[in-house]
């Protein structure tokens, strides 16, 4: 395994929609093995194809698994997800606003509305069709990989963004209690 180089938005990589993988072979596994490592360096908890330089759709997804975030995400929390072509086949009507970051985009964090639960298809690393679904923190994950896809980035649908050194003072003289529920944000 290795450790890719993460591509910021001034490669166009990671504006385009990326293609859709139908070799399950050595490249893709290493591919898939080299992404995990890297997520988990990072540290982040989610990583799309594009964002090593590879336009192909792919992503990995790792909520942590602290003692903190076992209470959060329960037995979702250290579960490594490998999911090939996948697609949101149902959403949640419920949206929740969080506030995202991603490892192509260090420094910022974004305000971004998302389903509360959605029902993900796609491949697992044999190739082999599943389901997952999720909800909550990894509803949000799964959604925001998904978009890296087709080049989207949370700062496209973002209601606010702003630099991790810019916000703090303001945020708690005029809103303590908005983002109090939600998990310290991490970076995918
Ligand atoms: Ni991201």
């Amino acid at each position: 395994m290795a450790i890719r180089d993460i591509i910021k938005p001034d490669n166009p990589i990671l504006r385009k929609k990326a293609h859709k993988v139908t070799n399950f072979g050595s490249d893709f596994q290493k591919l898939a093995d080299d992404m995990v490592e890297t997520m988990i360096k990072a540290p982040g908890v989610g990583l799309a194809a594009p964002q090593v330089a590879v336009s192909q759709r792919l992503i990995v997804v790792r909520l942590p698994d602290d003692e903190e975030s076992k209470k959060e995400y329960g037995d979702q929390a250290g579960v490594v997800y490998v999911l090939a072509n996948p697609e949101i086949i149902k959403a949640s009507k419920e949206m929740v606003e969080g506030v995202e970051a991603c490892l192509s985009i260090p420094g910022y964090f974004g305000k971004v509305d998302r389903h509360e639960s959605v029902t993900v298809r796609g491949q697992d690393r044999t190739g082999k069709e599943i389901r997952i679904k999720a909800k909550g923190w990894q509803a949000r994950v799964f959604q925001h990989e998904i978009d890296h896809l087709d080049g989207r980035l949370y700062i496209d649908i973002a209601s606010d963004v702003w630099r991790e050194d810019e916000k703090d003072d303001a945020d708690e003289e005029t809103q303590p209690d908005t983002n109090a529920q939600q998990p310290t944000p991490s970076q995918d």
